[in-house]
Order: structure tokens, then sequence, then C-alpha cells
């Protein structure tokens, strides 16, 4: 019996530290946003994901210049960020958990 009642206090202390985050939402979602890999979201889609041109270069082709810009993605639910990186073809898709994208959201939403 007072086993079982040790596992059920284990167990309380453990879902009583998984509500206290050390930060906020918003701020897991800053760091992943702007310092999470090299070159970061940010660096390419703007502090608050205005989006920004990421470089430009002639194209003999067209003759004319090319630009590469990367996306507004300010304001995008979760699932369309993660679904929009799927389609990142000029950089990586980054193995963010759903936990990862949903801060992320939270922190383009403001
Ligand atoms: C090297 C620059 C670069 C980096 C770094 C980058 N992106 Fe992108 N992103 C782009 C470009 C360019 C596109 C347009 C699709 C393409 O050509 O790859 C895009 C597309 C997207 C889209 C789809 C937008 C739409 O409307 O279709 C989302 C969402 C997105 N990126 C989110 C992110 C997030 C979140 C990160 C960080 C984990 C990130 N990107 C890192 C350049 C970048």
């Amino acid at each position: 019996m007072r086993f079982i009642f040790l596992i059920i206090f284990v167990s309380a202390l453990i879902l009583a530290e998984e509500n206290s985050r050390f930060i906020t939402e918003y701020e897991y979602g800053a760091a992943l946003y702007t310092r999470y890999a090299k070159p970061s979201c940010a660096d390419c889609h703007g502090k608050n994901g205005e989006g920004a041109l990421v470089a430009s270069y002639f194209n003999p082709k067209k003759n004319s210049e090319s630009l590469i810009e990367a996306p507004k993605i300010s304001g995008l639910s979760e699932i369309q960020i993660k679904n929009g990186i799927a389609r990142h073809r000029l950089t990586r898709q980054y193995p963010l958990s759903d936990d990862e994208f949903a801060a992320i959201a939270t922190y383009l939403a403001e």
C-alpha cells in the first residue's frame, strides 16, 4: 500500500514540475526562432517573421536580377508553419517537434 502512495506522490511531483516551466511559451518560441541553428529562422524571415530578401543574383538566362525572398510568416498557425517548412527547397527542413512548432507560432502571433 505504501508503495502505491509513493508512486502517486512521485507522479504528482513530475506533473507539477512540467507545469512550472522555467520560461514562457513565448520566450521558448523566441529562442527557437532567433537562435535555433545557423542561419536561424529570423536570419531569413526577419526578426518578427515579416519576410526579407535572402539573396539576389544576376540570372544570365533571363538577363535580369533574380531575387530569393523568405516570405512573411508572422500570424501563421502551427500547422501552416509545419507544412510551410516541408516546402523549404532553399534551406533544410528543420526536425522540430510539434511543441516547438507551437512555440514558434506563439512567438510569431504577437
Ligand atoms: C536560408 C534562409 C531560410 C531559413 C534559415 C529559414 N527559412 Fe523558411 N523559407 C525560406 C524561403 C526562401 C522560403 C520560400 C520557399 C523556398 O523557396 O524554400 C521559406 C518558406 C517558409 C515557410 C512557408 C511560407 C509560405 O507562405 O509558404 C515557412 C512557414 C517557413 N519558411 C518557416 C521557417 C521557420 C520556422 C524557420 C526556422 C526553423 C525557417 N523558415 C528558416 C528561407 C528560410
